[in-house]
């Protein structure tokens, strides 16, 4: 009875630890990040090793790791991956790579040329107006459209080398945003259907 209870206390202290600080990469971030292809292999829902991941909450990006090479190659390799024909997205996140942290790639149809830009630690902070429903898909998701109801108008906090930034985003890019910063806490837009 005693060795129940020591073992039954030793199950509750490790359920109850906290999670580890992962102030750094992991040697499995470096090795996907640093893998040889220009672009990342993007998990699927079909496959339930992949699912987890995408199902798992992100950890923060820290300022030491934003200022790491394993960062501007995550990046660059995000993009790739994202815009490459055979994606050829309107927006990407890190769970997505097999990367559970918080950093989102998107299109900003907001800006001159559309240009695709990165951004890590990215949270919605404010919403304004109504929601409204707007067709979606998702990388992950192969073969599925559906509507979801979303914000136009938000404003989004990312991190910088210098610091926080917040800015305000409206229109298409909103709902990217949205779609994507999702994502970051394990959340698929086929959550919201039906
Ligand atoms: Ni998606």
């Amino acid at each position: 009875m005693n060795k129940l209870i020591i073992a039954l206390a030793a199950i509750a202290t490790l359920a109850c630890a906290p999670k580890a600080p992962l102030n750094t990469w992991t040697s499995e971030e470096k090795a996907l990040i640093e893998a040889q292809d220009s672009i990342m292999r993007v998990l699927l829902v079909t496959d339930s090793k992949d699912s987890t991941v995408l199902r798992t909450p992100c950890d923060t990006i820290t300022h030491e790791m934003l200022l790491s090479e394993d960062y501007a190659i995550l990046a660059r390799k995000m993009l790739a991956t994202v815009k490459s024909p055979q994606q050829g997205g309107v927006g990407i996140a890190g769970p997505q790579v097999g990367i559970s942290r918080r950093i989102v790639a998107v299109m900003r149809y907001d800006k001159p040329g559309r240009p695709f830009e990165v951004y890590p630690n990215a949270r919605i902070t404010a919403f304004r107006g109504k929601k409204e429903y707007g067709p979606e898909g998702c990388l992950s998701i192969p073969g599925r459209r559906g509507n979801v109801l979303r914000y136009r108008d938000i404003d989004i906090t990312y991190s910088t080398p210098q610091g926080d930034t917040t800015e305000s985003v409206q229109g298409y890019s909103a709902i990217i945003f949205q779609h994507e910063c999702d994502h970051l806490d394990g959340v698929l837009y086929t959550d919201y259907l039906d």
